[in-house]
């Protein structure tokens, strides 16, 4: 419907007393309309019902745009086939931070102070102390990155954008830090201090695999497969940690904290934790003969086993990203003259998978999880490190939400509600009188 002022609406009509609600629809550059239910609640007394919001749009986002029937992934309009080709991680990072491609002063300025900020303090080597050896990395994480808001005092007032910058910066830059210290410790082996003479993926590589009693031997096809991860994972629209992120800074909370609750929420294994499950799933099957019998199990409701790496919450398509990916295991592999038998496995599971009705009806594909384990597994990376790896890369699209969220005009902290259904009003019944 359309009304004399060209703002079109969406008529609610209650059946029972008859009353028609108008609303009004929201458009964007593309993808679906939406009805502003803002004042449903006030003009209706009613709540809207979406438990797990995939009808819901939490909030008005420049950032990226996901057609899931099409597989399209776009950031600030430029696909993610083009910036996974012809860009850098850190070029990606500025575009989602600040709005567009930087010019070359602009990239080397911004490059400059990212590389300035992968120093952490000190007393932060004294937390890892407190983990056993065999923790889950992402554990680590969780409370690592937890504790950052405790040094850095002087860069805490979301109110200020310099501030905001700076906490920006330094988040995208010591994650990285922090993640390498992480494998470190898991291994028994010292930390490696960053290298401002290296590019942002270079330096993670050798944060992680450098070793004090040699120089590093650089391996260009990991670095640029590594860059190339890092772009693919670093922002997808409101996804579980995204929108844990925007909630948590909703209520004022330090954009630290912010990014320990996205770490927090993307280690699950239907989200960021897929990655890691993926690979426990190859090698579980163990050999293409085995394909069927895993692929019925993945059917059977009654079996709690489901196809890791394949389905999405809003690609009915092919996830743009694991398309990318597939061509770099190839490509990586076949560099390194690596052979390892579960990308064949992946490939075949991928063929058979597509071929059957219950896929195919369903719409699952192979997303970004399905084959990015591969690659980091011919890297040298332990699976447990999977997640890690993504959360590195996201926590530059976290902190770009975060940043536009608070730039937003009149924050306010997200409070949804909900359809009860426990108990009415009954009185206290002394224990003594209890059945
Ligand atoms: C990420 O949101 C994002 O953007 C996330 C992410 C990002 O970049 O941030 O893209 C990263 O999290 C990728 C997804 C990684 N997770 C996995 O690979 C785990 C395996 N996938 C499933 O758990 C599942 O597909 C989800 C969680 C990803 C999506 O779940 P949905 O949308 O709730 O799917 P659904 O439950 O509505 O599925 C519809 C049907 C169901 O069967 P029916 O009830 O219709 O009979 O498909 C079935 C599901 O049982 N199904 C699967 C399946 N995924 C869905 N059956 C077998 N194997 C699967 N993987």
């Amino acid at each position: 419907m359309t009304n004399d002022k060209n703002q079109k609406t969406f008529t609610l009509k209650n059946d029972e007393t008859g009353q028609e609600f108008t609303l009004p629809v929201l458009e964007g550059t593309c993808g679906p309309p939406v009805i502003d239910i803002r004042k449903l609640y006030a003009e209706t007394g009613h709540f809207t019902f979406d438990p797990s919001f995939t009808a819901t749009g939490s909030c008005k986002s420049r950032l990226t745009f996901i057609d899931g029937e099409k597989g399209i992934l776009m950031h600030r309009g430029y696909t993610i086939e083009e910036l996974a080709e012809k860009s850098s991680f850190l070029e990606v990072a500025y575009l989602l931070l600040n709005g567009d491609l930087p010019t070359k002063p602009e990239f080397d300025k911004f490059q400059t102070n990212i590389t300035y900020h992968t120093m952490v303090h000190e007393q932060i080597n004294y937390f890892f102390r407190g983990f056993r050896r065999d923790a889950h990395p992402m554990a680590v994480m969780c409370g690592v990155v937890g504790g950052l808001s405790a040094f850095y005092h002087d860069s805490l007032d979301i109110w200020d954008p310099e501030q905001r910058e700076i906490s920006a910066h330094r988040l995208i830059a010591k994650i990285p830090t922090l993640a390498a210290m992480t494998y470190k410790y898991t291994m028994g082996q010292p930390f490696m201090y960053p290298r401002n003479d290296l590019s942002f993926s270079e330096n993670f590589l050798y944060m992680c695999f450098g070793m004090p009693p040699e120089p590093f031997k650089l391996n260009p096809i990991l670095a640029d497969a590594m860059d190339k991860i890092l772009i693919l994972h670093a922002d997808h629209e409101q996804n579980a940690s995204t929108s844990t992120v925007r909630l948590a800074g909703s209520s004022q909370a330090n954009p630290f904290a912010c990014v320990a609750s996205g770490i927090a929420s993307l280690w699950g294994p239907s989200h960021g934790g897929a990655n890691q499950a993926v690979l426990e799933m190859l090698d579980q099957i163990g050999h293409k003969d085995n394909i069927p019998e895993y692929l019925e199990k993945a059917k059977d409701k009654d079996d709690p086993f489901r196809l890791m790496g394949f389905g999405h919450r809003v690609y009915k398509n092919f996830d743009p990203r694991a398309g990318v990916l597939k061509k770099a295991c190839h490509d990586v592999l076949e560099d390194l003259g690596i052979d390892d038998p579960r990308l064949e496995l992946a490939m075949e599971l991928e063929r058979i998978a597509l071929e059957d009705p219950y896929f195919v009806d369903r719409k699952l594909f192979p997303n970004v999880d399905f084959y990015s384990g591969i690659i980091l597994k011919a890297m040298g990376f332990p699976t447990s490190m999977f997640t890690v790896l993504f959360a590195v890369a996201r926590t530059v699209g976290w902190v770009s939400q975060w940043k536009e969220m608070i730039e937003e005009p009149a924050l306010r902290i997200g409070r949804p509600r909900q359809l009860y259904t426990g108990p009415d009003q009954r009185p206290y019944v002394p224990i003594d009188k209890r059945k």
